[in-house]
């Protein structure tokens, strides 16, 4: 028989993408929001009152010891992901993270391991890899309907008006600023999904006065295959993905993180498949969230803790390469 429980979440950080994923989370029918925090207690007032949530609180440790809660989805800034995560974690809720997972594989390896050690679920939140068109591309380029994989073409960028001032997460390197583990890491998602573990990258970045990498420009070298990668905030960019095979190309269409379709080339003949998304399209992390929970895993099989350690590792290198370092 189906486990029709509802799910129980509770969101901590109430900014822009908070909002994006509250909203999802009411087309999920087993899922319930239980409870909000933020540091500031009108805000969560009128962000819960928004969604439908019955508590808000003002300390992000209130909703962390918050008895009901089954799930946290954490929506801080970058620099923050690791310590909330591990405490959350430690304190027997599952875990949603946003992307980045953390800055460095040092501060991820700890999140996983403190998965481990309490039995609770933990998932990078990169909801790409669960988007329609993603999996129907991913599953034919698998099963070879564009032949052999030698070339990923991919961007995100966009011109970001407001890059100044302390606090600015895009800037502020204290809050893990820069396009790298901002927007970056959905291009480097792909060519990891798609080709594995580069053996070499070369990467060059324009930088912020603060130290953040305003855009950054990557090649990864494969044995078999290459990739040229893009992210930045002072441009606009397609943000578009091609996947380049010996028989035929899959193109990830605009944007292509958030694909609403895709098209498929093969012998000069092009196709458009299109798969909508259900609301944004986080419904299909949350579900993944809850398909684990009720069959009590700690990781998803579609974006493995192992997964997420491998892309932070190559996030690593392409700061290596580029020279940005963290206060932290
Ligand atoms: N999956 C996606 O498509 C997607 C899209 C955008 C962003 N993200 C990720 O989600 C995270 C949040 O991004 P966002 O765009 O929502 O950021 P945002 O609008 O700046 O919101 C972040 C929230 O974090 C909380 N926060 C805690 N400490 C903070 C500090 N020192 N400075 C500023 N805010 C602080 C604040 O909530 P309170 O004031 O309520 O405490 C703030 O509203 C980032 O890691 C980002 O990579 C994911």
């Amino acid at each position: 028989m189906k486990d029709t429980r509802k799910i129980k979440w509770g969101i901590i950080g109430l900014g822009t993408i908070a909002h994006q994923f509250a909203k999802d989370l009411m087309l999920v029918e087993e899922a319930e929001l239980v409870a909000v925090a933020s540091r500031n207690l009108d805000k969560a007032t009128a962000f819960a009152k928004n969604y439908d949530c019955k508590k808000a609180y003002d300390s992000y440790d209130a909703i962390i010891n918050d008895a009901e809660v089954d799930i946290l989805y954490i929506a801080t800034p970058h620099n923050s992901h690791a310590a909330l995560s591990i405490k959350a974690l430690q304190n027997k809720k599952h875990v949603l993270c946003e992307k980045p997972i953390a800055l460095n594989h040092d501060d991820a390896l700890q999140m996983i391991q403190a998965s481990k050690a309490n039995n609770q679920f933990f998932m990078e939140a990169f909801w790409t890899r669960f988007n329609p068109s993603f999996r129907e591309a991913f599953s034919k380029i698998k099963n070879g309907e564009i032949g052999e994989i030698k070339y990923i073409n991919a961007d995100f960028a966009f011109y970001a008006d407001n890059l100044e001032g302390i606090g600015n997460r895009k800037t502020d390197m204290n809050l893990g600023g820069g396009s790298l583990l901002d927007i970056g890491v959905y291009p480097l998602f792909l060519c990891y999904v798609v080709l594995g573990i580069p053996s070499e990258i070369l990467a060059k970045s324009n930088f912020h006065k603060t130290g953040a990498d305003l855009q950054t420009s990557m090649i990864l070298q494969y044995d078999n295959a290459q990739a040229i990668l893009h992210s930045s905030f002072v441009s606009t960019s397609n943000i578009k993905a091609t996947i380049n095979g010996s028989k035929g190309r899959i193109n990830l269409n605009t944007l292509w993180h958030e694909a609403q379709s895709y098209t498929l080339t093969v012998n000069d003949y092009e196709e458009e498949f299109p798969l909508p998304t259900k609301g944004k399209g986080f419904t299909y992390e949350i579900e993944e969230c809850h398909q684990c929970i009720k069959e009590n895993r700690i990781e998803s099989e579609f974006w493995s803790h192992q997964n997420s350690l491998d892309l932070i590792k190559i996030v690593d290198k392409v700061r290596n390469q580029i020279g940005l370092v963290y206060p932290s």
